[in-house]
């Protein structure tokens, strides 16, 4: 089945969420709060080890029934049924979307072309376990006969920023292997990390769903190139891995089979950290620590496609995004995570989610008349705070802001924690009650100020509060809520892109720029130059010089 093409702007409740938008845009949120002293628990969803928290976004009742009506009238149960029985929804590329297979339990049926994907999927897993406790243990060991101690990830864009961000986040499970990533094109990259590696105690894993990735490939040749000025070329065998869907390729760089994990073209990039695109992972953490992950993510596919739509944590997040993507005009949105572990969060959903959403045409191929895909950003708190936090409470541009908390430090400094956690609460707080002309005058009076410098300091020390923010507090930065994490701004994701009528699993947009670098690399190498434009062509001219 493929998804419905319907233009989000005919539907009726988008027309009244338009009306109601007028009408509410102003209340402030600290009214609705004394008006309602149930607000907090109205607006609020628990689930696991999780409490979402929504209640201070700019909303009403009837603001989430409408929402709740577009996603019904945009047929939101269907696609959500289309997306986990690998239906093609992919439709460009003619591929089904099932990076929810790849934590779905062994019971599970998941038919693609016919065939349930499952059983092969365990068999990779399977693998994953043997290499990594093998690994893990020294039971397999470098061509010298000594244990591995670090891993060199190469990949870029989902084949590196997925097991980056979440060897990060699990930072504290780790074991003594050290993980390193060489992702950029910039010889200045690997040649760093190369720094640190020691040849005899070295794994390398190419990690490349098409295996023709430029910067992979030249980063792979480039440390093949420096391991064999140390080893010799039977050592590829002990040292070199692939992950990736491109057997021929893989065997052309000379990787032996058995030292290769496949991937499916029903995984996308951006979506790949729960096949063996994770398996630095798994080294980095032990596999039992990367099943939890698998588990979290299952649990929270299981929340959303079960939960009614006004429980559902990604049902619920992605309709308040839309909120004020399309109807405020918001442009992008801030993660906030309250922990340093997840301090890549916000570089891996801004390939997650502006490479899915970042899209101008409709299903219909043509041009949508509307907004889309949010720009993302964000670092942790209370880091930020004393970086950026200055224009979400005082600048002219509302960006609705998550925060990310844990109930329980992991090295159990309370001492610490209670610190942080206080700044998360009193950031929201402040956020959204801002400070009054009455509040400002006597906090200046009582410290001693005269009436003419309060006149003329007062302005400044104004907060116009009613800043959204959704907070999403959970028990510990477990494996397992991590991956419930993830799964749950995957889904997110998901119901966007229905809502706004887009193909959220195609990447045309990375192409152009891929293509004329070919051209331009050509002619950086040779002296023949192109037909550029006077500015390409100057820059190009003075680079050679
Ligand atoms: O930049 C485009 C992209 O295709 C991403 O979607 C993908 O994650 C990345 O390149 C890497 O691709 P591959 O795994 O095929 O090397």
């Amino acid at each position: 089945m493929a998804l419905p093409k319907i233009d989000p702007t005919t539907t009726p409740s988008w027309q009244q969420l338009t009306a109601h938008y007028e009408a509410i845009k102003a209340l402030p949120l600290k009214s609705l709060f004394q008006n309602d002293p149930k607000r907090a628990e109205t607006f609020s969803i628990e689930w696991d080890d999780f409490l979402v928290d929504y209640s201070k976004n700019r909303i009403t009742e009837e603001t989430v029934q409408l929402l709740l009506q577009l996603a019904r009238e945009m047929q939101l149960g269907t696609a959500i049924e289309a997306y986990f029985s690998g239906d093609p929804i992919n439709e460009t590329e003619g591929r089904a979307v099932l990076h929810t297979a790849l934590r779905a339990t062994r019971e599970e049926t998941v038919m693609v072309a016919g065939k349930n994907v499952i059983p092969e999927v365990y068999e990779i897993r399977e693998k994953i376990r043997g290499f990594s406790n093998a690994v893990i243990s020294g039971e397999k060991r470098g061509y010298t006969g000594k244990s591995f101690t670090d891993i060199v990830n190469i990949g870029i864009g989902g084949s590196d920023l997925g097991p980056a961000m979440a060897t990060e986040a699990l930072g504290f499970y780790k074991n003594h292997l050290k993980t390193h990533f060489v992702s950029n094109v910039d010889g200045d990259h690997v040649h760093e990390i190369i720094k640190k590696l020691d040849p005899e105690t070295t794994l390398f894993i190419v990690v490349s769903k098409s295996f023709t990735t430029q910067e992979t490939q030249s980063n792979a040749e480039t440390l093949k190139e420096w391991f064999l000025q140390h080893a010799p070329e039977t050592a590829i065998g002990k040292h070199f891995i692939a992950v990736s869907t491109n057997l021929e390729k893989i065997r052309e760089f000379g990787i032996t089979e058995d030292n290769v994990f496949p991937m499916w073209d029903w995984v996308g990039g951006r979506f790949s950290l729960w096949s063996a695109v994770g398996l630095s992972i798994a080294l980095s953490v032990g596999y039992e620590n990367y099943e939890q992950l698998l588990q979290g993510a299952n649990a929270m596919d299981i929340h959303f496609k079960e939960a009614k739509f006004s429980e559902n944590i990604p049902v619920i997040l992605a309709l308040l995004s839309v909120w004020y993507n399309n109807f405020f005009g918001a442009e992008t949105e801030a993660i906030i995570p309250y922990t340093q572990y997840l301090h890549r969060l916000s570089a891996y959903l801004q390939q997650g989610i502006m490479e899915s959403n970042g899209k101008s045409r409709a299903r219909n191929g043509e041009r949508v008349g509307y907004e889309t895909g949010t720009i993302i950003w964000g670092e942790p708190g209370t880091n930020s705070q004393h970086a950026f936090f200055q224009l979400i409470h005082q600048g002219t541009k509302l960006i609705p802001t998550d925060f990310i908390g844990f109930k329980k430090p992991l090295h159990g400094n309370q001492q610490h924690h209670n610190k942080l956690m206080a700044n998360f609460f009193a950031q929201t707080e402040a956020l959204m009650n801002g400070k009054t002309a009455d509040e400002v005058h006597r906090e200046l009076k009582n410290s001693g100020h005269s009436e003419a410098e309060i006149q003329q300091l007062l302005p400044f020390k104004l907060f116009e509060g009613n800043k959204p923010t959704t907070t999403i507090l959970a028990d510990t930065l477990s494996p397992k809520n991590l991956g419930a994490l993830i799964a749950l701004y995957e889904h997110k994701i998901f119901v966007q892109g229905v809502i706004w009528n887009i193909f959220s699993y195609d990447q045309w947009g990375v192409e152009l720029g891929k293509q004329l670098a070919k051209t331009i690399l050509n002619e950086l190498e040779n002296s023949e130059l192109g037909n550029h434009d006077g500015s390409t062509l100057r820059l190009i001219q003075f680079f050679k010089e």
